[in-house]
């Protein structure tokens, strides 16, 4: 089989990125524009402005990605583009150009699914260092600003099938990093600054009462069921921890130093590590410290608890969050005496990306799995 070069495009949130991809193995390029400024001054992504910004950013995007690959448009193989879940409006961006594209130059196009993304972004890293070995079946612990998710990933030849055996009930793990960032007046997005800020607190400081799952979820009718083949759902519940941070923000009167410290920060262009010390008191680190380490030792303990439920062969941690050092610290430790080798994305590759919807394309287009030119965005798409 010759290679395959596909061009991926990704605007399902506030990044708008393309990435060449030879053969789901090898990154040639793999464009970000990150909308952060964009969205910072909101300390969240507003849905209009992110659609606005993509269609700013997608031409722009997309021609540096084939310059940085040294691919002609001619010479790609095939157009992917993500399909939802994400913001439909942003979505919509990324397909009207990736179809446009494709009908011009009589390419076929992929819709993938942006959950399958990350789960494709482990596996095309660890192709690119030559481990082609990985056992099945996988437990892939799906982890950012939008999802939490456990998914039994199985593979049949090109045939991928996934399996959701647990999810958030309320809110995703990334959105609590950035709601705690947030109410703590420490900016946008939250992961990354928790992430630096923590090891300078105490993280037994403050307990943090584990989350409880006491109702049956009603969100969809899959999901009604609480166990598969008689083994639990592990479901997760991160909006506790966030209501439990504001109340310790209350009950210790931190709003008048919280607001001193939002307005400083707001007025420094990029800060420093040194920006956030130097505007944050002892109680501050110590509470951020002991959140991170609440919200790890929750997603370890419960992927753990599945893979072992599961009888997995081995664990991928990916999205955003994968990104936090002592999360990947904690499941580096852990998993190995749960027997399990424990596979993360680079952190370019955790977070928001194109390279990996270009490599999730590969195995339907050596199927032919070619998608039709009405397929819409799909703002909850489920995996399967
Ligand atoms: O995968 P992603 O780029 O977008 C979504 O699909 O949501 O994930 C973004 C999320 C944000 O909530 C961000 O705060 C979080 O990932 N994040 C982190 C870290 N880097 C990004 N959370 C914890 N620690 C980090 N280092
Ligand atoms: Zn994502």
């Amino acid at each position: 089989m010759s290679d395959a070069y596909i061009l991926g495009i990704e605007s399902s949130c506030d990044e708008t990125a393309a990435a060449v991809v030879r053969s789901g193995a090898e990154v040639l390029s793999n464009v970000v524009a990150s909308q952060i400024a964009t969205h910072q001054p909101y300390g969240g992504v507003v849905p209009e402005l992110a659609s606005r910004e993509h269609l700013r950013a997608i031409v722009p995007v997309v021609r540096q990605a084939l310059a940085e690959a040294k691919r002609t448009y001619q010479s790609l193989d095939a157009i992917a583009v993500t399909q939802g879940p994400g913001l439909a409006g942003a979505l919509l961006v990324g397909i009207s150009y990736a179809k446009a594209l494709a009908y011009a130059l009589d390419k076929p196009l992929i819709a993938v699914n942006h959950l399958e993304g990350h789960i494709h972004s482990v596996l095309l890293e660890e192709r690119q260092k030559g481990n082609c070995d990985l056992q099945f079946p996988v437990l892939a612990l799906v982890v950012s600003g939008g999802h939490t998710h456990l998914y039994l990933a199985q593979r049949h030849k090109q045939d991928w099938t996934y399996q959701n055996i647990g999810h958030t009930r309320d809110d995703a793990a990334g959105e609590a990093f950035d709601k705690v960032a947030k109410l703590l007046g420490l900016g946008y997005p939250g992961g990354p600054i928790i992430d630096r800020l923590a090891p300078h607190g105490d993280p037994l400081a403050v307990k943090f009462a584990p989350a409880q799952i006491k109702h049956r979820d009603r969100r969809d009718r899959a999901n009604h069921e609480e166990s598969i083949d008689h083994r639990p759902r592990i479901d997760f519940s991160y909006s506790g921890i966030k209501t439990a941070v504001s109340r310790y923000v209350e009950t210790h009167s931190m709003q008048s130093s919280i607001e001193i410290r939002r307005q400083v920060l707001a007025n420094i262009a990029k800060p420093r590590l040194e920006d956030y010390l130097e505007n944050c008191d002892k109680m501050t680190l110590d509470l951020v410290a002991s959140f991170q380490q609440a919200m790890v030792e929750d997603l370890v303990t419960k992927t753990l608890t599945a893979a072992t439920a599961y009888d997995v062969a081995t664990l991928f941690v990916t999205g955003g969050v994968a990104a936090n050092h002592h999360l990947r610290q904690r499941f580096e430790r852990d998993a190995p005496t749960h027997g399990l080798p424990v596979y993360f994305p680079s952190r370019p590759l955790s977070t928001d990306n194109a390279a990996m919807i270009a490599a999730a394309a590969y195995p339907k287009f050596l199927a032919n799995e070619w998608s039709a030119m009405d397929f819409s965005a799909d703002a909850s798409l489920p995996l399967r």
